[in-house]
């Protein structure tokens, strides 16, 4: 018997936390064929949430962020390829095509390409001292200003930006955030929640200035001085920081054709229109079975789709069902979500002196729980979310009530 032809690796694009996950997995699931990760940074994959946190407060250096040390790609047979860009797919000849004109060969292809930073298109955004944070690089060359800075403008209150204003006020900055909308974090809390942060930040000092449009980067020299409202406002600032929100990395497989929608477009194993190619993390957009698509940007989503994704590969499916979570740490505040609050008809609140959560019901179901400081309701909240239960509004605002026993499914 002549020995088996060797296929091409798998090849996953973006070595991030989700592109990580599926080569780890696929080990995991019994696949002994090669696995290729290619990265476009210079660095080995590591840890995004200590970028907008413990990096910029010195608290945790760069070496503590990689997920993996380099030995275990070894062990694992997983062939980590940084400073990588690819520039191409050609699904036909299942081949993607590098920056440098390099074609590879693969036997299934996943993009894990993640999301990029969203610009701010008004004069000066490109001056320095003017930055985003969504690399280690970023948030080094941030770390690098901040000690030296006195005015720290935030544009954007959604998570990065808040959790920049809780660091800079940690170090003692004069902090500003500018936000667009009415309330903070508005794309994925509650009007009860962002209250709640408004108060948080602004007891420690943080001004606050919603509804508001930036129009300008006031430059000089070739650095930021100052944010130019769109009321004629202007903040000094020697640092600005943007958290305007992200854009999903779809460029390669808009190229190739696959089927996208605000993301590519996937089932709960990551596959996408096209039979060999799967996407999982920020750049993927799950089909929900009411046809919506929905993307989702979290650890959850891009460890979970991994999973799901290299169990697909190698078979049978495991797909991700798991209800979503989230989490953001600002000053001693842990807010830890679960589900998605979007479209309640009814909230009460958990409370207990500084630590609440609050519950989110639509037409008598629970969907989600948005918690500060109270881990035990967020973990309960992701076995009731995960199953049928029983849980009213009225035993969720009693403190005195287990939510454990919610979790058992009606008497029919
Ligand atoms: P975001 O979508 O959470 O928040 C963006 C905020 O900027 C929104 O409040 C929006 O109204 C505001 N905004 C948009 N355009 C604006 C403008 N021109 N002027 C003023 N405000 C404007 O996105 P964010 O905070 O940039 O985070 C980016 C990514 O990083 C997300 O994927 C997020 O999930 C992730 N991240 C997650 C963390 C966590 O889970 N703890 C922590 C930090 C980041």
């Amino acid at each position: 018997m002549g020995a088996s032809p060797v296929l091409p690796p798998v090849i996953v694009v973006g070595a991030g936390q989700g592109g990580l996950q599926v080569a780890e997995s696929l080990r995991s699931e019994g696949f002994s064929g090669d696995i290729l990760l290619l990265g476009a940074e210079h660095h080995a994959p590591y840890h995004r949430p200590p970028l907008s946190k413990g990096l910029l407060l010195g608290e945790t250096t760069a070496g503590q962020v990689l997920i993996r040390q380099p030995a275990v790609f070894d062990k694992k047979g997983i062939t980590l390829r940084t400073g990588t860009r690819v520039a191409g797919l050609d699904p036909a000849a299942r081949q993607i095509v590098l920056e440098t004109g390099e074609r590879l060969e693969y036997q299934a292809l996943v993009l894990a390409t993640g999301a990029r930073p969203r610009r701010l298109p008004v004069p000066g955004a490109d001056a320095r001292g003017v930055h985003s944070i969504r690399t280690l690089d970023d948030a080094q060359a941030i770390g690098a200003e901040l000690a030296a800075a006195e005015n720290v403008v935030v544009i954007g209150g959604g998570f990065i930006g808040l959790e920049m204003a809780a660091v800079a006020r940690k170090l003692g900055k004069a902090v500003t955030v500018v936000e667009a909308a009415d309330r903070l974090m508005a794309r994925v809390v509650a009007p009860p929640v962002s209250d709640h942060y408004r108060a948080l930040h602004e007891g420690h000092g943080v001004t606050i200035l919603f509804g508001t449009a930036v129009a300008g980067i006031a430059v000089e020299d070739g650095t930021a001085r100052g944010v130019r409202c769109a009321d004629g406002t202007m903040l000094p600032a020697d640092l600005v920081v943007l958290g305007i929100g992200v854009e999903p990395e779809t460029v390669l497989a808009e190229g190739a054709g696959l089927v996208c929608d605000r993301g590519v477009v996937v089932d709960g194993c990551g596959r996408t229109s096209h039979p060999d190619i799967y996407a999982i993390g920020d750049c993927a957009a799950r089909r929900l079975p009411d046809g919506q698509c929905q993307r989702l940007e979290s650890v959850q989503n891009a460890v979970e789709l991994g999973k799901a994704c290299a169990a697909a590969i190698v078979g049978p499916d495991k797909p991700f069902i798991a209800a979503p979570w989230f989490w953001s740490d600002q000053y001693d505040a842990k807010l830890q979500m679960v589900g998605l609050s979007a479209g309640h008809d009814t909230v009460v609140a958990r409370q207990d002196g500084a630590t609440c959560s609050w519950f989110y019901f639509k037409d008598g179901r629970l969907i989600a729980i948005d918690s500060v400081n109270r881990p035990a309701d967020h973990m309960a909240g992701r076995k009731l979310l995960a199953g049928p239960n029983v849980l009213t509004p009225e035993m969720a605002a009693d403190g005195a009530y287990p939510l454990k026993d919610a979790m058992t499914a009606p008497v029919a």
